[in-house]
């Protein structure tokens, strides 16, 4: 009677030693994937390291690691151990389990983990390679959301144990953060790098446009050319003609007479837009040598002159202050800043001797110059028009001009990479501004 008791206090001892033995091994085996952990940085590395650091170590025949899509409806086979993965860290066809199918399905959808002991008295069981009679399935959670599941077959039954039970949550709960930060670096991987390619494409796609409106820019502006500057030989010989007709036959009707004045005058107003035209398609884009430092108040000195028939005429002032030097191309600098002068003269009240005052200052790295006048001004509807081609806002009989000479100082400003704008209110007079870049 007493030796079976000791033989009985022996075998219990062993099962309590075996127990601590394997107890030793599955914290061993979750302690080095804790610290293999680290150096997994994708989802399919982390996945790929439960599978062959824990599962295959702890001496499962079979396990299947699934995750789920982003659209949340399908489990997908990401890694596995066993005869469900035949070829080394390679998936060819994925099981593919939709979401509450089978035991994993349903694992997914509660979120509670479960052990069957004999699988073939659970309808939800699914067949794949061939029957096995116990499973564990597992869930990875990650925020009280399942976001994959860890599953396990045996070809024998009541194979799993609550042990195991513990081992499988514990991993899935170290693994399931470090998935989704994974998940989150991959898809912004992915993001940046479809960004890059639509910032490449749209880039090619820009060049191709750029190039092309150079191309018809180009084409433009001589046609442009051609087109004043061919005209402007015909025209003439007909206005001289005209004036020789106009000299040599005084048997016209009084009627006669004032319609061959409109078309002498229609003629010769011609002759003066082909002439702006021209002027205006003469102004390209120069080379960086014809670039220069330019001492602004010996250029406005050169323009007062320029315009003293006008200052005369007009009994107008011009006040200059003394102004910063700007890089810029000397010819086309006199043409915008004679422009803005002559208008500012030519736009005047007629009760009042204009004043057009001049004046300039540094703001950060530009020059902003200041042409103010004290003439009719320009309603604010039309601020933005004046810069276009041959728009004028006033009757040619009170006014003279093309309207062209503020759509060159745009085009001169544009290759300057400079800036021009305009405050104004109707009789209130108007300050152009211009902004040069400078250093
Ligand atoms: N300082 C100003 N005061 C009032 N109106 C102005 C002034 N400058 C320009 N404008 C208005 O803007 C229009 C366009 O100016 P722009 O210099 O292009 O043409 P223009 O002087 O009529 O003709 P061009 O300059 O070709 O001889 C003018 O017709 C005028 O109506
Ligand atoms: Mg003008």
């Amino acid at each position: 009677m007493e030796v079976k008791s000791i033989k009985l206090d022996y075998n219990s001892l062993m099962e309590k030693y075996k127990l601590l033995q394997s107890k030793e091994r599955y914290l061993e085996i979750i302690n080095s994937f804790s610290q293999s952990l680290k150096d997994l940085n994708t989802s399919e590395e982390i996945v790929w390291g439960i599978a062959k650091q824990v599962i295959a170590r702890m001496g499962f025949e079979d396990c299947v690691i699934y995750l789920l899509d982003n659209e949340g409806k399908n489990l997908i086979q990401k890694a596995a151990h066993g005869p469900k993965n035949p070829f080394q860290l390679n998936i060819k066809n994925p099981i593919i389990i939709p979401l509450g199918k089978g035991i994993v399905g349903t694992v997914a959808v509660t979120g509670i983990s479960e052990i069957i002991s004999n699988t073939t008295k659970d309808s939800r069981y699914i067949l794949d390679d061939e029957q096995r009679l116990s499973e564990i399935a597992v869930p990875i959670i990650y925020q009280d959301k399942v976001i994959g599941v860890i599953d396990s077959e045996n070809s024998n039954a009541n194979f799993f144990t609550k042990e195991h039970l513990n081992i499988l949550t514990t991993v899935a709960g170290m693994g399931a953060s470090k998935i989704i930060n994974a998940k989150i670096n991959e898809e912004l991987k992915e993001y940046q790098f479809s960004l890059e390619k639509l910032v490449k494409q749209k880039t090619i796609e820009l060049n191709h446009l750029v190039n092309k409106l150079q191309r018809s820019n180009t084409d433009l502006e001589s046609f442009a050319f051609a087109a004043s500057h061919d005209l402007q030989e015909p025209l003439r010989t007909i206005i001289s003609y005209l004036q020789l007709i106009e000299r040599r036959d005084n048997n016209f009707s009084p009627e006669s007479s004032e319609y061959f004045q409109f078309v002498i005058k229609g003629a010769s107003r011609m002759n003066l837009l082909l002439q702006g035209l021209l002027e205006y398609s003469r102004v390209n884009d120069f080379q960086t040598d014809e670039v220069k430092v330019l001492n602004m108040n010996d250029i406005l000195i050169l323009i007062k002159d320029n315009l003293r028939g006008a200052i005369e005429n007009s009994n107008g002032q011009v006040w200059v202050e003394d102004l910063l030097e700007i890089e810029g191309n000397k010819t086309q600098i006199i043409q915008l800043f004679q422009n803005i002068i002559s208008n500012a003269l030519k736009f005047r009240n007629p009760e009042t001797v204009p004043v057009v005052k001049v004046s300039c200052q540094r703001i950060e790295n530009f020059i902003e110059f200041k042409v103010e006048d004290n003439g009719i001004g320009i309603e604010a509807k039309f601020h933005n028009n004046i810069f276009g081609l041959f728009n004028r806002l006033n009757p040619i009989d009170s006014f003279k001009g093309s309207g062209i000479g503020l759509a060159l100082c745009k085009r001169i400003i544009d290759y300057h990479n400079g800036n021009i704008s305009v405050k104004s209110r109707l009789g209130g007079g108007t300050s152009f501004t211009i902004r040069l870049p400078w250093g």
